[in-house]
């Protein structure tokens, strides 16, 4: 089996490639990431001997034909996005061209060579938020398409386009939709990684209006885990929500960092609120639960103390995010 692993240099499709190298001994990975600032190379420096690497532009049509003609993938799954909301508040543009035309970039390459299976990863983002104050509430695969920002309007105009090339052209697609993920190689200006590495520095930790939004938290490896489940199990034209059961506000997350870390909660410093701020994501994961027997391993509290003594026992790796030394590192992957 070849799996086209695209994203693969960044946070989640990076822990991917770890998890299939190392589950599947006899798979062949072929990684395709254009290594924007979030890609990496030194995430996968473990795994280069395992895995064949492409630094291309899934938005660029020709190189992705060559890279399919090459390789014929027998499995594509599709991590490469702009994936913060931040930034899209910033600048949607590079987000249309990557998560919607590079997403139909690859849906024609995996229709004209022929592939069993096209895996789109995608957010519970697509599903807008629900209101804090109705904890009864979840998104299930039945909830409508009602997105806030341009990042996850870009995410939800992908699912669309993938749901379309099943209708349309029959090909066999899988979409997830899995809720905020932690975990190693999580890249410094998400909440998570980025108030480890404040704290460490014992600058202030930025926390947005009130603290009060509530996300559901996965360790990454669990992601992985439902995505190889998904690919290997899972029903084509189908949708699954992944998710585990844990909501938890920004501002707590904040405080059990400090707590691990023995650092002051004086570091932390409301800041001025994200512009159209989703107040709470929350996932029903049953469906993949009964038809693919998925059911998350990792705690959250073993889990984030698991995550943490990870950036401490890692420095370099984010340090050299913040000096900027992992982009002049890239030719030696990051060695
Ligand atoms: P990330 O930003 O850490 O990594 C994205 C990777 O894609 C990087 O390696 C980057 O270089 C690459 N990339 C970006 N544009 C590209 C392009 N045009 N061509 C080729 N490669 C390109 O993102 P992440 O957090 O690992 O998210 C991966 C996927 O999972 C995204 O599709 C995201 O929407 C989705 N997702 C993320 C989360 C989360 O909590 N992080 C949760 C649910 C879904
Ligand atoms: O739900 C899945 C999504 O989770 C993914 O689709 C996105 O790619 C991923 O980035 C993540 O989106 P969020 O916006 O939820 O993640 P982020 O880490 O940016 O923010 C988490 C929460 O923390 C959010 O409510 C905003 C808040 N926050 C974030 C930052 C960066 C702060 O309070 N301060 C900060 O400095």
């Amino acid at each position: 089996m070849k799996i086209l692993v695209t994203g693969g240099a960044g946070f989640i499709g990076g822990n991917f490639v770890h998890y299939m190298t190392k589950k599947y001994a006899d798979y062949k990975i072929v990684v395709v990431d254009n290594l924007t600032y979030a890609g990496n190379l030194a995430t996968l420096k473990d795994v280069k001997d395992k895995i064949t690497f492409y630094k291309a532009d899934i938005a660029d049509r020709a190189t992705i034909d060559g890279v399919f003609a090459s390789e014929r993938p027998d499995v594509v799954v599709n991590f490469a996005a702009e994936s913060h909301v931040d930034r899209s508040i910033d600048n949607p543009e590079i987000f249309l061209q990557t998560n919607i035309l590079g997403t139909q970039v690859l849906l024609d390459a995996s229709r004209k060579y022929g592939v069993s299976r096209y895996h789109q990863v995608s957010t519970d983002e697509v599903y807008g938020d629900l209101p804090l104050d109705r904890p009864d509430l979840f998104f299930t695969e039945e909830t409508p398409i009602h997105t806030s920002s341009p990042y996850s309007a870009s995410k939800a105009g992908a699912d669309l386009l993938v749901m379309a090339y099943f209708r349309t052209y029959a090909l066999p697609v899988t979409v997830s939709r899995c809720s905020n993920n932690y975990g190693p190689y999580h890249f410094p200006e998400k909440l998570i990684p980025l108030m480890v590495v404040k704290a460490l520095a014992d600058e202030p930790l930025p926390v947005y209006g009130e603290g009060l939004n509530v996300r559901d938290w996965l360790y990454v490896e669990d992601h992985c885990k439902a995505i190889d489940m998904i690919i290997h199990k899972g029903k084509v034209g189908e949708v699954y929500n992944v998710g585990g059961h844990n909501e938890k506000t920004n501002i707590s997350i904040v405080k059990t960092i400090l707590d691990i870390l023995e650092k002051p909660y004086s570091l932390i410093t409301y800041v001025e609120d994200r512009k159209g701020h989703d107040l709470r994501y929350a996932i029903d994961p049953t469906k993949i639960t009964k038809e693919l027997g998925w059911v998350p391993e990792t705690a959250f509290a073993d889990g984030i103390v698991k995550t943490v003594h990870w950036y401490l026992e890692n420095r370099k790796w984010w340090q050299d995010i913040l000096s900027g030394d992992y982009k002049k590192n890239e030719s030696t992957w990051g060695i």
